[in-house]
């Protein structure tokens, strides 16, 4: 199913947009004409990134509380009036052995990783069926293609994630809004630094850059895909 949004002129969100993956499609997305509202809990990373963006707002919003996602939509369409596509990119590691996981920190990342996103979709739907159509892209990870001891608590997040945006892609297809799924390998960011708990040795792994996830994102909005898997392969060849 391709996707009508038409990048040029068409309104953004990006969650977790203070850094990382999410800052990369914030910036790109400016570069190609979209109006981006920037939403994450660091006010003031925010602040400075809207700065470099005209015609950019920054929403600080923890992603996990409902009343704090009502006025990111609320704020939005305030501003701009309709969104055309949400990219629920905010997230967190949680990298332990399964059995050594802490309940309490598989529930945050479920909140964080699986019922954030689902909460923003479900807010945004209404939107963007009022407007005619829309794109939902979903950041998951290589981490749901492989077996990988010491990172499944996280991987079964991102798995819940790809579950609910394949079922959501096929209910959602015929309100023209595409369901869209971007899967990258280990990608250069602080992400490995503030996991939930737990530690990864990923000094020496071939990463991906977020520029080049970020690229990936813009295309989906554009085609429409299911998915698009980013690798670091891809990085080395260029
Ligand atoms: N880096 C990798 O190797 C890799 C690989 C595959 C997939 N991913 C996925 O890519 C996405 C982005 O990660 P990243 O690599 O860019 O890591 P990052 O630099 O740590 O960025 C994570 C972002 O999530 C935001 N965030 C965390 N909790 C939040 C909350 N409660 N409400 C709103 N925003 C929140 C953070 O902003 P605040 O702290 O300001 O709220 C930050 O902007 C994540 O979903 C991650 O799972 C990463």
């Amino acid at each position: 199913m391709m996707s009508d949004v038409k990048i040029d002129g068409s309104v953004i969100i990006v969650t977790g947009a203070s850094s990382g993956i999410g800052a990369a499609i914030a910036r790109l997305a400016h570069v190609r004409g979209m109006k981006v509202v920037l939403a994450a809990r660091r006010a003031d990373l925010l602040a400075e990134l809207c700065a470099s963006l005209p015609g950019a707002i920054a929403v600080p919003t923890d992603v996990t509380s409902s009343d704090a996602v009502r006025a990111l939509i609320d704020r939005t369409l305030a501003e701009f009036g309709r969104v055309d596509v949400l990219v629920n990119n905010a997230g967190q590691g949680l990298h332990l052995p399964v059995i050594d996981v802490d309940l309490d920190d598989v529930r945050a990342v479920f909140e964080l990783n699986v019922l954030a996103p689902l909460a923003l979709m479900k807010a945004v739907t209404p939107v963007m069926r009022a407007g005619g159509g829309g794109a939902i892209v979903n950041i998951s990870s290589g981490s749901t293609r492989r077996v990988l001891p010491g990172v499944g608590p996280y991987a079964a997040t991102k798995s819940a994630l790809n579950t609910l945006s394949e079922v959501a892609r096929a209910e959602l297809a015929n309100d023209n809004i595409t369901v869209s799924l971007v899967v990258p390998g280990v990608t250069k960011t602080a992400f490995h630094d503030v996991l939930r708990a737990g530690s990864a040795d990923v000094a020496n792994a071939p990463k991906c850059s977020p520029e080049q996830v970020a690229e990936a994102v813009l295309g989906v909005i554009e085609s429409g895909a299911a998915e698009v898997v980013v690798s670091p392969v891809d990085q080395r060849l260029s």
